[in-house]
């Protein structure tokens, strides 16, 4: 997340899974908006590779139909898609046969002598995880270059399957890359208002003395999601929700929450106060799972007039699955700050609403001086960060209704970005994309971090894995996921914030 970006040095970008979806969809998309607004580098090449054969120009066809569909600018202008198409080749390659990287050098040095100068290279792993240690180790074994201020290696999620697998990967890759080449992405910390909480938290000195135990009675991280799991059924059968969100995109934005304020900007400072608050969340005993976490896998149900099949109907799944699509539970950060206050976190497929955003609920006043007047209890204040589809911070604070009475009402004081278009705020991939163009780790996972996370999901990953649930599908689609979740949070007198809300 540079400040000033200008970035001059010239820049080539492999992307391994060339020809797949995140690249289509994300990764073309991001470069093109950055491109559109002067944020590349003038000398900057994309070379796209993958098992298929393609020419140049079918290549770029592919791509810009991406971006038509996906970016957030819209379609592509004719002069603005002949520009950096030029920018764009292909090259079919075989990702286990060290030769086919070799060819990528020839490329490589072609660009250098055209350009005569040094220039930074990126790998982007956007392929199935199995193939992140194979590329590394033929980026080794091959002509190409491992410059250690230079040479990038982009790694998508998921980043192993359970601890023990991402200490292995992390062990293979640190063998061949130092921690300062390697970019472990979560697109959620490159999302517009994931980043404004650092800012909210640290650059207003009004929140510090109220960020804490004393004045915060619980916070809720929820993202809900109305698509079911779409043509992933194999990759998320393997997965499970618990993987495939909690335990990356939702205790990161717990982090970003809970964090002690850095010393500066820092990348590796930063990731310090993260992965001390990952160290502190107070770990689940098997025999506890069951009062900490729920989970829940969707059955059949009705979206939009439309049927839509249960999980285990969807195509690539298991007919008796026990993945869970959706997860509850509730951590305690043991620290200063945090000491007996409830984080609650929920994600899911197939629910009612794709809705992102995280509650600080505060505390009810000590003393209720306007109790003498009907309907006037104080609601107890509340921060809603609405992270997606709306952008916004808002606070609900008590208010005196206008009028001859002394009569409370809740008001909102917010900071939405509705004064901005959509369009106008970057995709967290193009944030992401421009910092690791420009050396920036502060939204990428450390290897510790990683590690972090998973020690804290391992033994609900575990219990689960063990003790398959003999319910599921235990809600339907169209739904706001299991009761037991709402049981899990009313056990302690608080109810899931589905927004808007009207308290
Ligand atoms: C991905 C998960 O990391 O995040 C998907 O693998 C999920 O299952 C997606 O749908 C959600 O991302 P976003 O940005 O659409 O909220």
């Amino acid at each position: 997340m540079p400040n000033t970006i200008n970035i001059t040095k010239p820049t080539v970008i492999i992307v391994f899974g060339g020809n797949g979806d995140l690249t289509k969809r994300k990764i073309i998309p991001a470069l093109y908006n950055l491109f559109l607004e002067n944020r590349l580098p003038e000398k900057f090449a994309i070379i796209g590779t993958s098992r298929t054969e393609f020419k140049d120009q079918k290549y770029r066809d592919l791509l810009l139909d991406g971006i038509n569909e996906f970016s957030r600018t819209g379609k592509a202008k004719k002069e603005d898609w002949a520009k950096f198409s030029e920018k764009i080749t292909y090259q079919a390659s075989n990702i286990k046969d060290v030769g086919s990287y070799n060819e990528f050098a020839d490329k490589i040095s072609d660009y250098k002598k055209e350009w005569k100068e040094d220039i930074s290279t990126l790998y982007y792993c956007a392929v199935s995880p199995d193939l992140f240690c194979t590329i590394a180790e033929n980026v080794s074994k091959s002509k190409l270059e491992n410059n250690r201020e230079t040479t990038r290696m982009i790694i998508e999620k998921p980043f192993g399957r359970d601890l023990e697998s991402a200490k292995t990967l992390n062990a293979k890759l640190l063998t061949i890359f130092d921690e300062k080449q390697i970019y472990r992405i979560d697109h959620y910390l490159g999302k517009e208002v994931v980043q404004n909480v650092m800012a909210f938290r640290f650059a207003n000195t009004i929140m510090e003395p109220l960020w804490n135990r004393t004045h915060i009675e619980h916070v809720q991280i929820s993202v809900t999601e109305k698509i079911g799991v779409e043509d992933r059924g194999s990759y998320f059968d393997n997965a499970g929700i618990l993987r495939d969100m909690i335990q990356n995109h939702l205790l990161q934005l717990l982090c970003i929450i809970a964090m002690e304020p850095p010393i500066n900007f820092d990348a590796d400072l930063v990731r310090d106060r993260k992965v001390e608050v990952l160290k502190a969340i107070r770990k689940i005993v098997p025999g506890s799972v069951d009062s900490m976490a729920v989970r829940g896998q969707y059955g059949s149900g009705w979206v939009e007039g439309k049927e839509v099949p249960a999980y285990r109907d969807e195509l690539d799944v298991k007919p008796d699955s026990n993945t869970e699509t959706y997860a509850a539970m509730k951590f305690y950060v043991d620290n200063w700050r945090w000491q007996g206050i409830p984080f609650y976190l929920r994600t899911g497929k197939r629910l009612f609403k794709s809705d992102s955003h995280i509650i600080i609920q505060f505390k009810e006043v000590p003393h209720n001086m306007f109790q003498n007047q009907e309907r006037n209890i104080p609601k107890a204040n509340r921060l809603i960060i609405s992270i997606q589809p709306d952008m916004a911070i808002k606070f609900q604070l008590e208010s005196k209704t206008p009028g001859l009475e002394m009569t409370l009402n809740t008001v909102d004081m917010v900071f939405d970005y509705s004064g901005k278009t959509k369009g106008d705020s970057p995709e967290a991939y193009e944030t992401l994309l421009l910092d690791v163009i420009s050396g920036d780790q502060t939204l990428f996972m450390r290897a510790d971090q990683v590690e972090a996370a998973w020690e804290v999901v391992m033994p609900i990953l575990d219990y689960w894995e063990n003790n398959k649930n003999a319910d599921f599908p235990n809600y339907p689609a169209n739904s706001w996921g299991p009761e037991n979740a709402d049981a899990l949070i009313a056990k302690d007198g608080f109810h899931w914030i589905n927004l808007p809300d009207k308290k």
